[in-house]
């Protein structure tokens, strides 16, 4: 958790050179290049099933592209990925307590049982759970299970994490909590890359917006600029709340 450990300096700039996914004869990501330069929190935006969570794998390398290139610092996400952190719409908890669930983290990296106990603890602290350390995890609430999610993420002190849909279900004390958390992890030092069909989240969390739809990306721009007036039809659509196809 020790802030000033984290570098995202060796992983960008993150690169997308004209990457497409396929399934069959359908495109699922289609031609997408960009940059990632700098810490900045950036959100990929846009409704359900534009490609989120597809693109958002082939970042950290769960899938790989069908054409195109994806590195990281000049370097492949697969050769990459044990610098970043992946939390998923519906993490998966162990079968243990909240309190076991971060200390397995630390056991996998080899940290002995006396620092082990203050790190949990701590770790505990930031997500607002310590009074929830001996429950089983997969009893927590959905919002308290992704908050876990995050501070086991944390406890890795990744260079980049990436989160796909944090809050999808969650109620608005939930997401405000989630939220809180991204923001903090993100002030360490860790960029943010997160996706989420929300665009009040957006508006609250992204410094830079990349609005996707159909597998294609339509504007990646500084968030205020996007939100004063996307360029896109389809992004000036959505944003008003309007359903688009
Ligand atoms: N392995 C696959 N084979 C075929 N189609 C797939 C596969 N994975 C995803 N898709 C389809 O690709 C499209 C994009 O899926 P994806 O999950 O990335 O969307 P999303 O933007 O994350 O949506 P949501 O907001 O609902 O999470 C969807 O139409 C989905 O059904
Ligand atoms: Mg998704």
């Amino acid at each position: 958790m020790a802030a000033d450990t984290t570098d995202t300096n060796g992983l960008l700039p993150m690169v997308v050179d004209a990457v497409s996914y396929r399934a069959g004869d359908q495109a699922l990501i289609d031609h997408v290049s960009f940059r990632l330069e700098d810490s900045r929190r950036t959100v990929i935006l846009g409704p359900n099933g534009a490609g989120k969570s597809v693109l958002l794998r082939l970042c950290h390398g769960l899938l790989a592209p069908s054409a195109g290139a994806i590195t990281w610092g000049g370097s492949t996400p697969a050769a990459t990925m044990k610098r970043r952190g992946l939390v998923f719409q519906r993490p998966v908890m162990l079968r243990r307590s909240v309190a076991a669930n971060i200390e397995h983290v630390l056991k996998t990296q080899g940290i002995g049982r006396d620092r082990r106990r203050g790190l949990v603890s701590a770790a505990l602290d930031q997500a607002g759970l310590k009074s929830l350390a001996h429950r089983q995890a997969r009893t927590l609430s959905g919002g308290e299970q992704q908050r876990l999610a995050i501070a086991r993420a944390w406890l890795l002190e990744p260079a980049v994490v990436l989160l796909d849909e944090p809050t999808a279900n969650l109620d608005p004390g939930a997401t405000r909590a989630v939220e809180e958390l991204i923001i903090r992890l993100g002030a360490t030092g860790a960029k943010i890359l997160m996706t989420t069909h929300d665009i009040a989240q957006a508006r609250r969390l992204a410094e830079e917006v990349m609005f996707l739809h159909h597998g294609r990306l339509l504007e990646h721009r500084p968030a205020v600029e996007f939100f004063a007036g996307p360029r896109d039809p389809d992004a000036a659509d959505f944003i008003a709340g309007q359903l688009i196809n």
